[in-house]
């Protein structure tokens, strides 16, 4: 049988160190698609070079869109939007905002375009961004509502008002991109909130774009056509990626960790409200704005967690970052709920489940419901065995946090997709002295 590398976590003491963040994945992929939007050549500075990202270029690069990039620049030559009918289906591996932003993108550009995905993307619900944009007039044919998708060529499209009901910045961004394209005013309407930085990246880059708070709904209203004006991009540290090591600082004893030039926008940092409240040690050293993005330097020291009933209402300001609070409410003293997780249930996998099937097997004692999930922490959990992953980068890394407090190991079935947002994230766990090594499978 062929032996696979993976990794193998064990117990850690004293993380130390100061690490300095990789790109925002969110943002990075917004940069690559924005530019493209641009009329000639944006320079994008600390990118994430991670198989997402990586993607979304190369679907870039199919549709005629020229980038380069090195070590630190990534350059990219926009065509203001015009873009050449593809050969191929563009394959956005695993990358639900890849795939979701250029079906909004391309959705009013009149071209015949087919999308594939991975495994894991093809099995992701995509009528979330189908429905909303056939009410412009955009036509699709898809395998019921599941990749691949053919945007079927119509130039009958034609602003309108619609709201977003999930609560998905992924089909936010896919209306606004659309809108960008159409003759007129649209507006779209956030019910329930969820990340801003689609807005923050194209008002950087000169959007006509008008936002209004109207009670607890926010209007976003998008003129078009537009075509948006080339500036410099520079990428924060990426606060999903960051708190693995947060949590990781927090359930190690006698750790203390700076982690440099974090992204903290607001709708991203449910985490460290929760873990303050569960009384997580951390600071904020210093603090700044970067394209209309809030970063800092955070210090992270080792504390005595205690269980937390968190609400429902902060869900999408932490939704990419429950497995690992999962992993740090399994190490509190005392209980710890967490409610209105469906959405859990459509990531790269069903993380709901994926996440109380790997903490039981590993001797956590839990309950899950529906949507949601009851965890007992205590200080000593077992370990020692290992995790299926589902192929989910989020469950590898949050399982190989827990493997750092647990009293016997934890190794994870496949490494493989920890590249699709975190490439060095072994790497840099190693760096601050986290016992964690590759082992054959
Ligand atoms: C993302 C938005 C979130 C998040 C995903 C990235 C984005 O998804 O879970 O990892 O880049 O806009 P939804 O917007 O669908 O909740």
């Amino acid at each position: 049988m062929r032996k696979i590398n993976t990794l193998k976590s064990q117990k850690s003491k004293s993380l130390f160190g100061i690490i300095n963040l990789p790109g925002d994945k969110s943002i990075s992929q917004r940069a690559v698609i924005f530019a493209a939007l641009c009329l000639g050549s944006t320079k994008v500075f600390g990118l994430l070079k991670s198989k997402d990202v990586l993607s979304t270029i190369n679907a870039l690069k199919t549709l005629g869109v020229k980038i380069k990039f090195n070590a630190k620049i990534c350059e990219v030559s926009g065509t203001g939007g015009v873009f050449k009918k593809p050969k191929k289906p563009l394959d956005l591996g695993n990358s639900g905002t890849g795939v979701r932003l250029l079906m909004g993108m391309l959705s009013s550009k009149n071209i015949e375009i087919t999308f594939k995905g991975d495994k894991s993307l093809s099995k992701r619900p995509m009528l979330r961004v189908m429905k909303p944009l056939e009410k412009f007039g955009a036509k699709f044919k898809s395998n019921k509502g599941k990749l691949p998708i053919k945007i079927v060529k119509t130039n009958f499209l034609s602003p309108s008002t619609i709201d977003e009901k999930i609560g998905s910045a992924q089909v936010k961004s896919a209306l606004i991109l659309s809108a960008l394209n159409l003759h007129g005013t649209s507006i779209i309407n956030e019910i329930i909130p969820s990340r801003d930085h689609t807005e923050n990246l194209l008002k950087h880059l000169g959007a006509d774009l008008e936002i209004k708070q109207k009670k607890l709904v926010k209007k976003i209203i998008v003129k078009g056509p537009q075509i948006l004006n080339k500036k410099k991009i520079k990428i924060c540290g990426d606060f999903s990626s960051a708190s693995f090591l947060i949590v990781a600082a927090m359930i190690c004893k006698n750790s203390k960790i700076v982690l440099k030039n974090v992204g903290i926008n607001y709708f991203r940092i449910g985490l460290l409200d929760v873990l303050k409240k569960m009384n997580g040690k951390f600071k904020i050293l210093k603090k700044w704005t970067e394209n209309g993005e809030k970063v800092a330097d955070l210090e992270i020291k080792s504390s005595d967690l205690e269980g937390l009933k968190v609400s429902g209402d902060i869900s999408a300001r932490l939704i990419d970052e429950y497995p690992i609070l999962f992993v740090a409410a399994s190490f509190a003293k005392g209980n710890s709920e967490f409610h209105n997780l469906k959405e859990l249930r459509y990531k790269e996998s069903d993380r709901l489940s994926a996440m109380a099937e790997a903490l039981a097997k590993s001797g956590v004692k839990l309950k899950q419901k529906k949507d949601s999930i009851k965890i007992f922490g205590s200080n000593a959990q077992n370990g020692g065995v290992k995790i299926k992953t589902y192929h989910d980068h989020r469950i590898a890394m949050s399982m190989l946090v827990f493997g750092l407090a647990s009293e016997k190991p934890i190794t994870v079935d496949d490494i493989s997709m920890i590249k699709t947002s975190f490439p060095n994230f072994a790497e840099l766990l190693k760096k601050i002295g986290a016992k964690i090594k590759h082992v054959q499978k």
